[in-house]
């Protein structure tokens, strides 16, 4: 558009969309939802903690933004049906599902146990799919929506002590690519955000100063921010993104390149 006297700032892009953002209390959801809230999305912050829910409600709140919070141990299908039914029942529909509730374990396959990798598949792989499948025909009655996946760059090489964790995203890379083609004909998009290590209250506890380490070996040498990380999914999210779709969009400082 051409500077001139007739140039207006437009409304924020998400304006009047609802949002719905899974693993919201935390790290990388908690920037999400705060980022789509300052484009004007009222955002669904979910969880499982309260305290930690709430609180983020307040701050997008008190920076003029509006946030729920609904709670969610994405446990099991169940659950995410549930969470998808209230989450519809907010404001009648979800424009925008973003699955970013996510848990990592480490370690080689003989240590693996049967509960680390059904707790990860629950969360990782099994909720999103329900949520999907509950919220996405909402969203194709009214011919438009969008989903964003969080998935993770250790989905897209070989590692010697991510198998659970990396198959899990790695399920959730693929599911991408199946709901852009099942989905895409009604007008419903799907991507995927691949972050590299991002400085997080769960990467502070699991890997501590071992997030540096894993995160020099990128070409750009560093964590990314968790706003780094919103920043893309807040362009997936709306209208500038309208011809991006079944796409795996790495945010890893081009580390997946190597
Ligand atoms: N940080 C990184 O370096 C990195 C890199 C690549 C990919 N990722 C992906 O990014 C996403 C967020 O990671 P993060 O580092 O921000 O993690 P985080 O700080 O540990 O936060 C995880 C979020 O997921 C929620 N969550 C975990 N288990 C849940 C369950 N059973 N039911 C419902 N919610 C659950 C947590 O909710 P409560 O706290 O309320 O329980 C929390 O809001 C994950 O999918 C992760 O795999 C992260």
């Amino acid at each position: 558009m051409a500077l001139s006297e007739e140039w207006e700032y437009e409304m924020p892009e998400l304006t009047g969309r609802v949002a719905l953002v899974t693993g919201a209390t935390s790290g990388i959801g908690k920037a999400i939802a705060a980022r789509l809230a300052a484009d004007g999305a009222f955002v669904i912050v979910s969880g499982r903690d309260p305290d930690r829910g709430h609180a983020v409600v307040e701050a997008i709140a008190s920076a003029g933004g509006q946030a729920e919070f609904i709670k969610a141990d994405l446990a099991d299908a169940e659950s995410a049906i549930a969470l998808a039914g209230e989450a519809l029942a907010v404001k009648g529909h979800v424009d925008v599902l973003v699955n970013n509730a996510g848990i990592a374990v480490y370690g080689s396959t003989p240590e693996g146990t049967q509960y680390d990798f059904d707790a990860l598949y629950a969360v990782n792989v099994k909720a999103p799919y329900f949520l999907v499948g509950q919220i996405v025909p909402s969203m194709i009655e009214r011919g438009s929506g969008v989903v964003v996946n969080v998935s993770t760059m250790v989905a897209s090489f070989g590692s010697s002590s991510t198998g659970i964790y990396g198959s899990s995203k790695a399920a959730l890379n693929q599911l991408t690519r199946d709901w852009a083609v099942e989905f895409g004909p009604s007008g419903v998009r799907v991507n995927t955000v691949a972050p590299g290590p991002t400085r997080t209250e769960g990467t502070e506890r699991v890997l501590g100063p071992l997030l540096d380490k894993i995160a020099a070996k990128s070409p750009l040498g560093r964590p990314a921010t968790t706003a780094e990380v919103a920043a893309v999914v807040a362009f997936l999210a709306g209208d500038d993104a309208a011809m991006v779709h079944g796409q795996l969009i790495h945010v890893d400082g081009g580390r997946s390149v190597l």
